[in-house]
């Protein structure tokens, strides 16, 4: 059978890739070929692949396609409806909301995703998002080493650190995150030189990570959370920028007209929080604000009428609020993107 040959760091980025064009032979595994895998084409797949080899090789068969197909067969259908049948995985952290109903197998279902997903370490409850911080409560069902929730994440090519129990983190938003480079690319080209970037509600740093790459167009970055954990983990994910511990209310004090681009990512707050962030805008020339919030749809232009009240001490060049996914039914999650004036 025809495999594409691809380094083995970009096998999930192929294998999503031949998925959604439709080329990916289902049923069939993914070959070990060193530091290269062979990840199996079906029919409808083209002949060539522009830098990368067909090698012909013997079909691998899969097994299960799903990690319930290795739970005794009396057992599943018992609670056909309850077993998880989604996750999210966070570097090597597997987490799954376990119905109260089905607790019981906690274990079993551990390493029953373990033995499905060989890039999972451990497997745990997702028992909901938690405090100010909101970070997750994570209960481990089944490991393959220990119970640490501290793992490795790679996003668009980048790689940084985070621990979901400690520190809010969600691989959700990556695609949003992209946005904030090109928004960084533009302004950078607009002001003719490189732009210093502020994100007081860091988390971990997914925003600014990429942005810290963009070494043509981005100079200083200043990262900030109110939660300590999320500024140890700024300080080890983002060496030798700054970093700190604080409410962002009040760093404009200290980091006064800091940024040309500010990240404004508290959703539940974000609108509410901007009179005190005005003041780590630079002054005299365009700036850029991106912020996040979750809103009734009903309730978009009250949203925007409220930031240009709170902004009405600049001058507002440009302001849009655009909707961007389902939060509940009737809430959306938007961005919110204003191009200013600080005189
Ligand atoms: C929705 S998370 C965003 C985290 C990160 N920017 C991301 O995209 O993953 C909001 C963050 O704001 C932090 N936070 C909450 N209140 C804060 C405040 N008053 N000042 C600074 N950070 C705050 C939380 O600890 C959390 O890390």
């Amino acid at each position: 059978m025809r495999h594409l040959r691809v380094p083995s760091r970009e096998t999930s980025l192929w294998r999503d890739r031949l998925a959604s064009n439709g080329w990916l032979s289902k049923g069939h595994g993914i070959h070990n070929l060193g530091d290269y895998r062979g990840i199996p084409l079906n029919e409808s797949a083209p002949a060539e692949f522009e830098g990368l080899e067909i090698v012909e090789i013997e079909a691998l068969s899969s097994g299960p396609q799903h990690w319930t197909q290795r739970l005794d067969s009396v057992l599943f259908e018992k609670f056909r409806d309850l077993w998880p049948m989604s996750h999210d995985q966070i570097g090597d952290v597997l987490i799954a909301k376990i119905p109260e109903e089905i607790e019981q197998y906690g274990e079993l279902i551990g390493n029953a995703m373990l033995e499905q997903h060989s890039s999972a370490r451990i497997v745990c409850a997702d028992n909901g998002v938690k405090g100010e911080f909101r970070v997750r409560d994570l209960t481990p069902l089944a490991t393959k080493t220990n119970n640490s929730t501290k793992t490795k994440v790679r996003e668009h090519g980048n790689e940084f650190l985070i621990d979901p129990s400690l520190v809010y983190y969600s691989p959700r938003l990556a695609t949003e995150r992209l946005d904030n480079l090109e928004v960084a690319k533009k302004l950078s080209e607009k002001l003719g030189r490189k732009i210093s970037v502020c994100d007081p509600y860091a988390g971990a740093g997914p925003a600014l990570i990429p942005l810290s790459k963009m070494v043509e167009h981005v100079g200083t970055i200043y990262a900030s959370d109110l939660n300590p954990n999320a500024a140890e983990f700024l300080s080890m994910n983002l060496p030798g920028h700054f970093t700190k511990c604080a409410d962002a209310r009040k760093l404009s004090p200290e980091l006064d007209e800091c940024c040309d681009l500010l990240l404004v990512n508290l959703p539940h707050e974000s609108i509410e929080h901007l009179p005190d962030l005005i003041g780590l805008l630079k002054r005299g020339h365009e700036v850029v604000i991106r912020g996040w919030a979750i809103l009734p749809h009903d309730s978009i232009s009250k949203a925007e009428k409220q930031i240009r009240e709170h902004l009405n001490s600049t001058e507002i060049l440009s302001l849009e609020v655009i909707p961007k996914k389902s939060y509940a039914s009737n809430i959306s999650y938007v961005v919110i993107e204003v191009h200013l004036v600080r005189s």
